[in-house]
């Protein structure tokens, strides 16, 4: 199967996955197996459905995972449903986020942390989420995603550093589980943003900026009556925090940002940058990538970074791609040591070829 632009769907292609799109319990909206027609290229994106998974002979035999199980993925949809729909009325009523909602969503949490625990570390399906309608529900659940497979790596690899300093390599489970519902949380204080600025196309003005900036904040407010962990409230109030002090609301520097927001950050601008919007295409891994590896050291925190390296490819398998030489062609594997020499599947005569290119170079280079 493959990964293609709902923009490029043509007359006959057959969906290898199903489409669902809107509010949890909503029947597909188009099933697997199903044929489409060529005037699903403008609708499905109009619907917000940016990509879709297709059967074809230039995506046969690829095999994607999925992070999360179907089971996962529909009880991360209702409980953050259910937990937005709640923040929604605390925040009109002034009494906060329910403590009951935030519960549920430590449920949800201590799942996608068990999905995650037992995934492979590549070729997984991080852009396939079309089901949530809402961006920042979607967001939420992406960047948790995310933001879990790069703590796994992390601290499975290097351990963790305790507030005595110490290097410690256990409660692994428990402190992803902090994190995942730090993430799921991450963007609640976007309630309080009005929607005419929250959906702005375009650059937003100095003083919509303030209003926007406003949300880490508001976030953590919210979720005052529910006890969060300290650790899942660092999530919400500094994910937009930068490692050379460029962030907000503090402007907090270097050390004095830890380690969940830092994994956050990187998490969070990965997700917005590769997302299709109402006002914008989703832009591609490879751009992404090339994104957080430029801020490396400077916005994001280099070990951050090379965790995510090893997480996120910037060419990953099932999607489409066009070579260095102009052909298109299908990532069929990539090798986490050379993320940017994925092996490509192309039309050749009558025929397919897989070749490894290097999309760092000018000229394709083949291997047998
Ligand atoms: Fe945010």
């Amino acid at each position: 199967m493959r990964l293609i632009s709902s923009r490029k769907i043509r007359d006959g292609v057959e969906l290898a996955r199903d489409v669902v799109h809107g509010p949890p319990g909503t029947a597909p909206l188009l099933r697997a197996g199903v044929r489409l027609s060529a005037r699903y290229a403008t609708l499905l994106p109009d619907a917000g459905v940016g990509s879709v998974w297709i059967h074809d002979a230039l995506g046969e035999a690829i095999e994607v995972a999925e992070p999360l199980t179907p089971e996962t993925r529909d009880k991360v949809h209702r409980a953050t449903a259910n937990a937005l729909s709640a923040a929604g009325t605390g925040l009109r009523t002034g009494a906060g986020m329910p403590s009951a909602a935030v519960e549920a969503l430590a449920d949800v949490a201590t799942a996608m942390v068990e999905d995650l625990l037992d995934c492979p570390d590549a070729a997984l399906a991080l852009h396939d989420l079309s089901s949530f309608d809402d961006y920042t529900h979607r967001h939420s659940v992406q960047v948790t995603v995310l933001g879990l497979l790069i703590a796994r790596r992390a601290w499975s690899t290097d351990g963790w550093t305790d507030y005595r300093g110490r290097r410690r390599h256990d409660r692994l489970e428990d402190r992803m589980r902090k994190l995942g519902l730090g993430l799921l949380v991450h963007d609640v204080g976007k309630l309080a943003v009005p929607p005419e600025i929250l959906n702005k196309p375009g650059r937003l003005t100095d003083e919509e900026m303030t209003v926007m900036k406003i949300h880490p904040v508001a976030g953590a407010e919210l979720l005052r009556p529910a006890d969060l962990s300290p650790l899942a409230l660092s999530v919400v109030r500094d994910h937009h925090e930068r490692i050379d002090g460029s962030g907000y609301p503090q402007g907090l520097f270097g050390p004095q940002i830890q380690d969940f927001p830092r994994i956050a950050a990187v998490a969070d601008v990965y997700d917005a940058i590769t997302s299709e919007r109402v006002y914008k295409p989703a832009a591609p891994p490879h751009v992404g990538v090339r994104i957080i590896r430029e801020g490396s050291g400077g916005q994001f925190c280099p070990t951050v970074v090379r965790h995510f390296n090893a997480v996120v490819m910037p060419y990953p398998v099932g999607h489409e791609i066009e070579l260095p030489d102009g052909r298109i062609g299908v990532v069929a594997a990539v090798d986490v040591d050379e993320p940017d020499c994925p092996v490509v599947r192309v039309m050749s005569g009558e025929g397919f070829a897989e070749v490894k290119v290097d999309m760092t170079a000018e000229r394709e280079s083949v291997t047998a």
